[in-house]
């Protein structure tokens, strides 16, 4: 059955990557979330999309040049009446002891390369015994096989935008048990020989409904959505047909 993973939380409906975004997501009955990480001066993993504040919250600047301090006193809602902090990956951690969701985690460190971010990332899902629920992604694939050599044990899948010749062996030859494709790159063809090799396919970011229809008739792996709410309701109206 494909699961639904919401993509930076439920950001259609909520500030994107806030923990409010999270629990929507929660609350409206998605398998998984997504969410994206930088690294803070201080070496504090933050859940925040761009390498700079500037779009999403109250501030200015890079997040590599604050502290995690000075980073918690800006406001990741910039519509909204409510103040949302930048969440820290330790509070989605302890957030994910009250229930069973499963985490992508995309690496954002493909412009910036962040020293020392994958081994952070790790140790806190070992403390947390998160291993068999997380999916660590990123677009720098070297860092996806590093992330497997720090830690076989954690699934890793590489993103990618534009078309990759058998994706199912290139996943293979870097240790990955998944793909995330641009939803664009994929044909049917393409999902089923991966997934017959055993690699699970969730491609982004699917909002449309004949994405959505067709991604769900072959029982892709998952998809990663902003809208979870459309998705469950299209999913259970192919299920009924099936
Ligand atoms: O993980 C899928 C998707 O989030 C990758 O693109 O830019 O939304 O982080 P982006
Ligand atoms: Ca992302």
């Amino acid at each position: 059955m494909t699961q639904i993973f919401a993509h930076r939380g439920y950001s259609l409906a909520f500030p994107e990557n806030t923990m409010t975004s999270f629990l929507e997501a929660e609350k409206v009955g998605a398998d998984g979330i997504e969410l994206d990480v930088q690294l803070t001066k201080d070496g504090e993993i933050v859940v925040i999309h761009d390498e700079k504040v500037d779009r999403t919250t109250s501030g200015t600047g890079f997040v590599k040049d604050f502290t995690f301090k000075e980073i918690r006193n800006l406001n990741a809602n910039k519509i909204g009446a409510k103040k949302e902090p930048i969440p820290s990956l330790i509070e989605v951690f302890e957030w994910m002891k009250s229930n069973n969701l499963i985490c992508n985690i995309e690496l954002k460190n493909g412009k910036i390369p962040y020293k020392g971010m994958e081994e952070k990332i790790i140790q806190l899902i070992r403390t947390y015994q998160l291993s068999d629920r997380i999916i660590l992604s990123s677009f720098n694939h070297y860092s996806i096989v590093y992330s497997y050599r720090l830690a076989p044990e954690i699934e890793t899948a590489p993103l990618y935008s534009e078309g990759l010749y058998m994706p199912w062996i290139y996943a293979q030859s870097i240790c990955s048990k998944g793909i995330h494709p641009n939803v664009a790159t994929l044909t049917d063809a393409m999902i089923k020989t991966s997934m017959q090799y055993g690699i699970s396919v969730r491609p982004y970011t699917v909002n449309k409904i004949e994405d959505m229809e067709r991604l769900f008739k072959i029982n892709c792996s998952a998809i990663i959505t902003d809208d979870p709410i459309k998705a469950l309701k299209i999913k259970s109206k192919i299920e009924k047909r099936l």
